[in-house]
């Protein structure tokens, strides 16, 4: 009952997740963690405890006889604890061991009347209003010890392969990528801006000097860092301000660009497959606890989904192949489909999931819809770009080869009417040692969701931006 003996202050605390090692059973034991539920009758009382190391929880049994009703008032949903005890075989069902408390402390008390997670069944709806404490459900709990397992794994892939983590800046100065609305970054008073001459808002007078706005993307300079240390890969946040609110788009999330010297488009398709099965077979290997009880709570197919994905060859064929078979598939589409036509979600999905079964590296796509970096191929209609299209997501990575004339860009920029004085430092690299290279970026979201199941971006990322959306 000692609240703070020093018994308990001298014992090492073990991670619920170690606690279920069979040498630890007869042994004295000290958790700690959060209340996730508490029954039982008079003789004994039942406490469910996590501490968020795994999906498990841990059975913490409470003698009457020893802990008086009232001691044990402030042991409610919600409350932390910490307990020392013995750790025993557990002879009730759905769980191997227990502790039998011998002392206790309530860290911090959690009102029954107003902790918002008093009860389980939470809609994600609701969920996402409480952006703050979802992390103490499962759910999230076992969504953010996968995306942690994940990018984990993204730098493992990478340091094994000899690239170099290249960070590239968030404030930038052009906007050349095109991928997006961009966020303003500026410190200008704006309610009372400086003007020029002729109206306009006068930058010179901002903080940097020029207008400047949050990164849609780091490749360009990630093309620096590639024709210098060969092979390098970013992993970043990134931003774009378009207003789409779809259960895929995010207006900050996290994007990983490798970017390799000497590499053509099938070199980076291989890669590309290489990468994103290597961490889907990561998080298999090593977060099979949390796939079971996200499996079996949102989507019964997950785990083989993700086998399938790890087994199969990705089909790979062009836009133009794509899109006859579309086009000749006699699928009624919301969006029109036709050669030239950017491709939907719909149409990605119907590739992959219905013609394929298996994903898609969709290649060589009309130079229109892709940005001005990538290689032209020589019927000076289509462009060296990969995308690869995955089941329930559709498009999960984007990249390409990359112009490396010299010439060629300087006019596809031109014909674009890209300002030329952003682009001058990019265009160094195909004056100075120009060389053949590829890259390509992975949402990391989108991976996060394909792995977990979870059907709508919001819930892979412990705090969502999107458009409306920024309160915690
Ligand atoms: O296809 P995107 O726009 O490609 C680029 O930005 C290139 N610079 C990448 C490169 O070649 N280095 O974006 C790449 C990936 C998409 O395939 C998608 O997975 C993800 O980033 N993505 C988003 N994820 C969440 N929310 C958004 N608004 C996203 N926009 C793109
Ligand atoms: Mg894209």
């Amino acid at each position: 009952m000692a609240p703070a003996g020093s018994r308990m202050q001298e014992m090492k605390r073990t991670k619920i997740i170690d606690i279920f090692s069979p040498e630890l059973i007869g042994k004295e034991v000290s958790v700690m963690g959060w209340v996730r539920t508490r029954r039982g009758n008079k003789h004994v009382q039942f406490v469910a405890l996590n501490d968020g190391s795994t999906i498990k929880n841990i059975q913490i049994v409470f003698d009457l006889e020893k802990f008086s009703d009232d001691a044990l008032r402030n042991i409610t949903t919600g409350s932390s604890l910490h307990v020392t005890g013995r750790l025993v075989e557990s002879m009730g069902k759905g769980q191997s061991v227990e502790v039998q408390a011998d002392s206790f402390e309530v860290f911090g008390t959690a009102d029954p009347e107003k902790y918002p997670l008093q009860k389980k069944g939470h809609t994600l709806e609701f969920l996402r209003e409480i952006a703050h404490l979802r992390p103490r459900t499962n759910t999230f709990g076992a969504v953010l010890r996968v995306r942690s397992a994940l990018a984990f794994a993204i730098h493992k892939f990478f340091n094994e392969r000899g690239f170099f983590y290249l960070n590239t800046p968030l404030i930038t100065a052009s906007d050349c990528e095109g991928a997006g609305a961009m966020f303003q970054v500026t410190t200008l008073d704006l309610n009372n801006l400086p003007k020029t001459e002729d109206g306009k808002v006068d930058f010179s007078a901002d903080f940097f000097g020029k207008s400047t706005a949050l990164t849609v993307s780091g490749q360009l300079e990630g093309e620096l860092g590639a024709t210098a240390l060969g092979a390098i890969y970013t992993f970043g946040p990134t931003f774009r301000a378009e207003n789409s609110n779809t259960p895929r788009h995010l207006s900050e999330f996290w994007m990983i660009e490798p970017e390799m010297a000497f590499y053509d488009i099938t070199d980076n398709m291989d890669l590309a497959e290489d990468f994103i099965k290597y961490c889907v077979n990561y998080a298999l290997d090593n977060c099979m606890d949390d796939l079971e009880f996200l499996a079996q709570m949102y989507d019964p197919e997950l785990i083989n989904r993700l086998r399938h994905v790890v087994e199969e060859k990705f089909v790979r064929l062009t836009y133009t192949e794509g899109v006859r078979i579309l086009e000749e598939s006699g699928h009624k589409f919301e969006f029109p489909v036709y050669w030239g036509a950017d491709l939907q979600s719909e149409h990605e999905r119907f590739l992959v999931e219905e013609h394929f079964k298996r994903p898609v590296i969709l290649t060589d796509y009309p130079k229109e819809i892709k940005a001005f970096y990538m290689k032209q191929n020589p019927d000076g209609k289509t462009v060296r770009a990969m995308d690869v299209l995955f089941p329930k997501i559709g498009e999960i990575i984007g990249g390409s080869e990359r112009e490396a004339d010299y010439d060629k860009l300087y006019t596809r920029i031109e014909e674009l009417g890209i300002p030329m004085k952003d682009m001058w430092w990019y265009l160094d690299t195909r004056r100075f040692g120009s060389v053949p290279h590829s890259g390509f970026g992975l949402g990391f979201e989108r991976l996060v969701l394909f792995v977990t199941g979870m059907t709508n971006i919001r819930d892979v990322i412990p705090f969502p931006r999107t458009p409306n959306n920024a309160e915690f």
